[in-house]
């Protein structure tokens, strides 16, 4: 199989919510101490906070490493990272949850549809900026794509451009590929399928590929939200969704307020069905479900 057509293949495996290996008795052994030298090391690197009921996961996702490098087991493993520079982005791709959807929470893409884009158009501004901050695969960013492709505006007299980032390279590479299972747009109307996917063949039979209009409207770019930030903004959009959930109060509080150093004032922030940034900062009103404006 082509390199392309089997690393996609791969990066659905990694979504299968069931592992074989969950149901069998553990290979390798795995000490409670085991576990807190990875949360550690995940959180120092990714701000991704593991609570103990995912140690298991955390088991069933590094095992794959220790076999794949043929290891005696987990110490073994962490010897190899100290001496590995490169394993390192593996060990934090292997641990990342990339759970994602075409319009996931569609509600989102109705608003910008129906409010924001009219209201930067009556501004008379014809410049949009979005961030989807934790692309993940990079549904979301395409979603983003076909929604201002399906706004009533002439894209052609518009200037709209989508930064989408994510720290996991594996579903950074599925993402800028634009290639899917076929049954990840089946809930999609005829419309959309027609207009913004196109069929694969041989190798691809049972993919489908998104557009190249779509496809330029995007850009990926590895980030790791708790490194710097190269954006100089000002941004009109923000996506953040189903990310600051794996972070803890300080780690998001600390990013609301470097989103709203970015956005331009009265920018918009959306996130995820249980994200808030209620108690944590002030510098978002709420003014849909799950949907934020810049205050200051
Ligand atoms: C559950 S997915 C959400 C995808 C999409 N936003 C959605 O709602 O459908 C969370 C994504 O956040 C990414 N992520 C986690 N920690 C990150 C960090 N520190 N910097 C950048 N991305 C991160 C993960 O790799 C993953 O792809």
């Amino acid at each position: 199989m082509d390199e392309s057509a089997s690393m996609i293949r791969k990066g659905i495996e990694k979504m299968a919510v069931v592992d074989a290996n969950e149901l069998s008795a553990r290979e390798f052994v795995f000490t409670d101490e085991d576990f807190e030298i990875i949360r550690s090391k995940l959180y120092v690197h990714s701000g991704i906070s593991l609570s103990d009921y995912k140690k298991d996961m955390v088991y069933n996702r590094l095992v794959r490493r220790i076999r794949a490098l043929s290891l005696s087991g987990f110490n073994a493993y962490f010897s190899y990272l100290e001496k590995h520079a490169e394993e390192f982005s593996l060990f934090v791709n292997a641990l990342t949850t990339n759970l994602t959807a075409f319009f996931r929470e569609s509600h989102h893409f109705e608003f910008l549809k129906n409010i924001v884009v009219p209201n930067v158009g009556a501004n008379g501004s014809r410049r949009i900026r979005v961030w989807s901050a934790g692309c993940s695969m990079g549904e979301e960013p395409y979603s983003l794509a076909m929604t201002f492709n399906m706004s009533d505006i002439n894209l052609r007299e518009w200037d709209i451009k989508i930064l989408a980032t994510d720290i996991d390279s594996d579903v950074l590479n599925i993402a800028q590929a634009g290639m899917y299972g076929t049954d990840r747009i089946d809930a999609m109307s005829q419309v959309f399928k027609t207009r913004f996917f196109r069929k694969g063949r041989g190798q691809f039979t049972g993919m489908v590929k998104i557009s190249d209009q779509l496809r330029d409207m995007v850009t990926f770019k590895e980030l790791n939200l708790m490194h710097t930030w190269p954006m100089k903004g000002p941004l009109d959009v923000i996506f953040c969704r189903n990310v600051m959930i794996y972070f803890d109060k300080e780690t998001q509080t600390e990013l609301l307020n470097r989103m709203a150093d970015l956005l331009a004032p009265g920018g918009y922030l959306f996130v995820g069905h249980s994200e808030s940034p209620f108690r944590l900062t002030d510098r978002f009103t709420l003014i849909g479900n799950t949907i934020y404006q810049k205050v200051y």
